[in-house]
């Protein structure tokens, strides 16, 4: 399987099409399923490029190991945008949405970790425990996540592929038990799903991959909703230089109001300059890559100090490639580290942020730029690509 792959869905997807009888029956007598499945409405990619439809997705009741998750908020993430684009394959139709939280309406049998009534965060780790990264006690690296294994379908059989294994732009949805981390109910849903992909990516990459220190010097290459949180996160870990860069003024705004210290126009002067004189001379500790393309991550690679750490965030689309002279790879010393999720286990961070965020220590309202309806996701997708917005959610 390819990296792109792995990052979209943690386990590969089985796309036989079946029909809704046969796919029921299946489940019931082997898998332990309840007799009914779900008519719901949701937002689904067809084809590559095309705008999003809302669609009547039929959600299986859940089966051993799976929860059923009525979905109360779900923000619009660039992944989203890739997946429409087939930039991160071409397993479409996919069910889109994966940055979500909800109410669990019913689970399978033999599952303990959430009931129904639980509050919860989606999230795509769900760690198996298992593999080998997870026997190491390396699980944010679990490298077999769980997914519901019953599929979702559309009206007409074809199997949908959930974006990030999750799929959340639906009134319910069906994910493997693992999938559900209960938090604290006083947050509210569309602040609290913000946590289940661009903000933990972002903070996780501060605060986690990049394991920012007090005293260092970060600086975050593009400041939409997962560099805006990267900024958030360097902040919350001690960071005393923090700085934006973006090419549009109106993020380099939320990137101060944030916590960066300094912030730096790209559409009017090399970043890499104006981040070594932002820091002495010498480049940041840490340089986060949060847009996905191959010149700004040559940019955030020289912007940093000697010993430094890139850290990349933004997905890159196939095509895409980096060239570097060998020599100043070894010369510059150290570290690259690309960061899925920011690294973050779900069942240690989400709570810990939800209850920072309800102390006032971490603002997760600022995310939410606009809440829309399930209708309004390929228009968000739009304002989006204009800069106009950090997160739309959609509230159900
Ligand atoms: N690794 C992960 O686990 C993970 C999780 C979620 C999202 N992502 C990825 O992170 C990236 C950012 O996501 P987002 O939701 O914040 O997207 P976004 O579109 O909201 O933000 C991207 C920002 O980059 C800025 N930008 C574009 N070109 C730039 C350049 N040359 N120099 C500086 N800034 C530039 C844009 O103006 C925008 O503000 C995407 O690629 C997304 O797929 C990764
Ligand atoms: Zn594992
Ligand atoms: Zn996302």
């Amino acid at each position: 399987m390819t990296v792109a792959h792995r990052f979209a869905l943690g386990r590969p997807v089985d796309k036989t099409r079946r029909t809704g009888t046969a796919r029921k029956k299946a489940t019931n007598l082997f898998e332990g399923g309840g007799d009914l499945s779900h008519e719901v409405r949701g937002v689904v990619a067809r084809s590559k490029k095309a705008p999003v439809s809302v669609e009547k997705v039929i959600v299986p009741d859940p089966a051993r190991g799976e929860a059923l998750v009525r979905v109360q908020a779900c923000g619009v993430c660039h992944t989203d945008l890739h997946y429409r684009e087939g930039g991160i394959n071409d397993d479409f139709p996919f069910l889109l949405g994966h940055e979500a939280a909800g109410v669990v309406e019913a689970v399978g049998p033999d599952v303990t970790s959430v009931s129904p009534g639980d509050f919860v965060i989606l999230n795509w780790r769900a760690v198996c425990g298992e593999c080998r990264a997870c026997r190491r006690g390396r699980p944010w690296y679990c490298f077999a996540t769980h997914n519901a294994s019953q599929k979702m379908t559309l009206e007409d059989g074809s199997v949908l592929s959930p974006a990030l294994g999750i799929g959340a732009f639906v009134e319910k949805t069906l994910v493997s038990a693992g999938q559900c981390t209960p938090v604290d109910r006083r947050a509210r849903p569309e602040v609290a799903g913000l946590l289940g992909c661009g903000v933990m990516a972002g903070l996780g990459a501060s605060m986690f991959t990049g394991a920012v220190n007090r005293g260092d010097s970060v600086a975050v290459f593009g400041c939409g909703g997962v560099g805006c949180a990267a900024i958030a996160g360097a902040v919350l870990a001690g960071a005393t230089t923090v700085i934006g860069v973006d090419l549009d003024s109106r993020k380099l705004e939320l990137a101060t109001q944030f916590g960066a210290t300094a912030v730096v126009d790209a559409s009017e002067e090399d970043a890499v300059e104006a981040i070594r004189a932002l820091t002495g001379g010498f480049g940041a500790d840490l340089c986060v890559e949060a847009v996905g393309s191959p010149q700004v991550f040559e940019q955030a690679f020289y912007a940093r100090d000697l010993a430094g750490t890139v850290v990349q965030v933004g997905v890159p689309t196939p095509e895409m490639r980096i060239e570097l002279p060998m020599s100043d790879l070894f010369g510059r010393g150290g570290r690259i580290a690309p960061s899925w999720y920011g690294d973050c286990l779900p069942s240690r961070d989400f709570p810990v942020l939800v209850d920072l965020y309800l102390e006032g220590r971490l603002d997760l309202d600022r995310f939410v730029s606009e809440t829309i309806e399930i209708e309004g996701v390929e228009e968000a997708f739009h304002r989006m690509e204009r800069g106009e917005v950090l997160r739309s959610v959609v509230v159900f």
